[in-house]
């Protein structure tokens, strides 16, 4: 393999204001200055996995603009291959960020340039997908796209899909990710009304009933739930449900929150690259856990990344 892991997805700019709170329908509210920071799900998941020391490739698309020149410079700074990022075809996405005083943000995307990384892209770009032991994708991209990277996934090849922001996906897709990546809101979505109760654990079953050969469910400040099919001898003495599935718990490492923008990016790569490592999942989601932790740490997505070396070992 040529890369341990290639991201298939946006690249962003983040444009960030700070607000004591959010404004209301028909409402103005004063904010601090303005600040430009790389960002986007895909490059951030790039930009996360190689900061870690992961060897990381990343397919998108960005305008032939400022903003698109930002995002080249930050994948490049972190050691991403960016021959798969591609120009031109409208501006490069933007987002409109507000951070409140906890350090949760609202975000709302125009995909510009994302929005026209196609399906014949993901064909060009047939040998980074033979040569990347695993590919990840969130859903800023178009599906159609998305889609086609499962269908062209080498065999053997792991995919990895955080379903951000959510939809109703087709059986093909879900049934490709291994795991599935999703937070409360996100599992609320894909399971349309299908979920069998109110407990995180059984969003993870009713998931894993839709296909993925595993799930992972983020739960903030609770950490997470990573779940999956028992192998014969788990099935057997199992945790006493008998449905031969697996769920376990991940522990939340607590820190204080500055800025939790790209945390779950971050979080999301982290896990990607220690899983074609040959990690078991719990291992890989409790490593993620502590990168995902010291990314809220700090301001911006791409910025606030640890380094391996941070994080220490896995
Ligand atoms: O997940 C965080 C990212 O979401 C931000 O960087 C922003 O670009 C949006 O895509
Ligand atoms: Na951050």
């Amino acid at each position: 393999y040529d890369y341990d892991l290639l991201v298939v997805g946006s690249a962003n700019a983040d444009l960030v204001i700070d607000v004591e709170r959010r404004p209301g329908a028909g409402e103005t509210v004063l904010g601090g200055d303005l600040a430009v920071h790389p960002g986007g799900k895909g490059a951030n998941q790039a930009v996360a996995a190689a900061r870690l020391g992961a060897r990381t490739a990343l397919l998108a698309r960005v305008g032939d603009d400022g903003h698109g020149r930002l995002l080249l410079d930050s994948l490049r700074t972190a050691g991403v291959a960016t021959a798969g990022v591609l120009t031109g075809g409208a501006p490069t996405g933007v987002a409109l960020i507000t951070v409140d005083p906890s350090g949760d943000n609202s975000i709302v995307v125009s995909p510009g340039a994302n929005g026209r990384l196609t399906p014949g892209d993901v064909r060009d770009a047939d040998r980074l997908l033979r040569t990347s032991r695993v590919v990840s994708a969130q859903l800023e991209i178009p599906l159609e796209t998305v889609v086609e990277v499962v269908r062209r996934l080498p065999e053997g090849g792991r995919f990895v899909l955080n379903p951000s922001p959510p939809r109703p996906l087709p059986r093909e897709v879900l049934a490709a990710c291994d795991p599935l990546i999703v937070n409360e809101h996100e599992a609320k979505v894909i399971l349309g009304g299908a979920a069998a109760g109110d407990a995180p654990e059984d969003w993870a079953r009713s998931l894993l009933a839709e296909g993925p050969r595993s799930v992972v469910v983020t739960l903030g400040a609770e950490g997470a739930l990573v779940a999956s099919a028992a192998d014969a001898d788990e099935a057997r003495d199992g945790d006493g449900e008998g449905d031969g599935v697996e769920v376990a718990r991940v522990a939340p490492v607590r820190v204080d929150a500055v800025d939790t923008t790209g945390a779950g990016d971050a979080f999301t790569a982290a896990l990607a690259w220690r899983l074609g490592t040959g990690a078991t999942l719990a291992e890989a989601a409790g490593y993620a856990a502590r990168v995902g932790a010291a990314a809220v740490t700090r301001r911006g997505a791409q910025e606030s990344f640890p380094t391996g070396a941070e994080v220490g070992a896995p």
